[in-house]
């Protein structure tokens, strides 16, 4: 039978930067214009096969708005993996990222794999958030980076492999 590699993995990132438009790509491929802000949280789940195994991803997408921020160690305690992510046209989004970096380090599963997406990278002729700013971020915090967009598909089945092929394996 097939050896599934359950993995419970949690997504944090400030209101609005497309978290769940980023699930919704991978898991459905669908993009909304729309999309309606989360409460609380969502779950959904997604297989993904690498190398000889298959993925079982189990995903918390969170609440970005501030009020529901005291939720979010239900969520990220015992995951495997976060996504935490920013909306590269939007600084505000990447220094909060960088204090979920912290608060997943300092109270996170020390084993987690931790991916930032900086989202909307299609919205080139707003870049706030440089490409290499993030990048040299990342590389000094052992985080894997990507630029990804939830609303053309850019890098964003990468950013789940890329993460799975870093799960301990089974
Ligand atoms: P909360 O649930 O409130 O925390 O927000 P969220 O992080 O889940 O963001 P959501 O996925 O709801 O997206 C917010 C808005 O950004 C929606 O209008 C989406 O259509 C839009 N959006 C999400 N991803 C992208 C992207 O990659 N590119 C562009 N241009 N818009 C995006
Ligand atoms: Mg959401």
């Amino acid at each position: 039978g097939i050896n599934y590699i359950p993995a419970k993995l949690v997504l944090l990132g400030e209101m609005g930067t497309g978290k769940s438009s980023l699930v919704l790509r991978f898991v459905k491929g669908q993009f909304f214009d729309y999309q309606e802000s989360t409460i609380g949280a969502a779950f959904f789940t997604q297989t993904l096969a690498v190398n000889e195994t298959t993925a079982k991803f189990e995903i918390w997408d969170t609440a970005g708005q501030e009020r529901y921020h005291s939720l979010a160690p239900m969520y990220y305690r015992g995951a495997a993996a976060a996504i935490v992510v920013y909306d590269i046209s939007n600084t505000d989004s990447f220094t909060r990222a960088k204090k979920w970096v912290e608060e997943l380090r300092q109270h996170g599963n020390p084993n987690m794999v931790i991916a930032l997406a900086g989202n909307k990278a299609d919205l080139v002729d707003n870049k706030q958030v440089e490409a290499e700013v993030a990048q040299t971020y990342a590389q000094d915090n052992g985080l894997l980076f990507l630029e990804t967009s939830a609303k053309t598909a850019q890098g964003v089945n990468e950013l789940f492999l890329e993460i799975a092929r870093r799960l301990p394996k089974a």
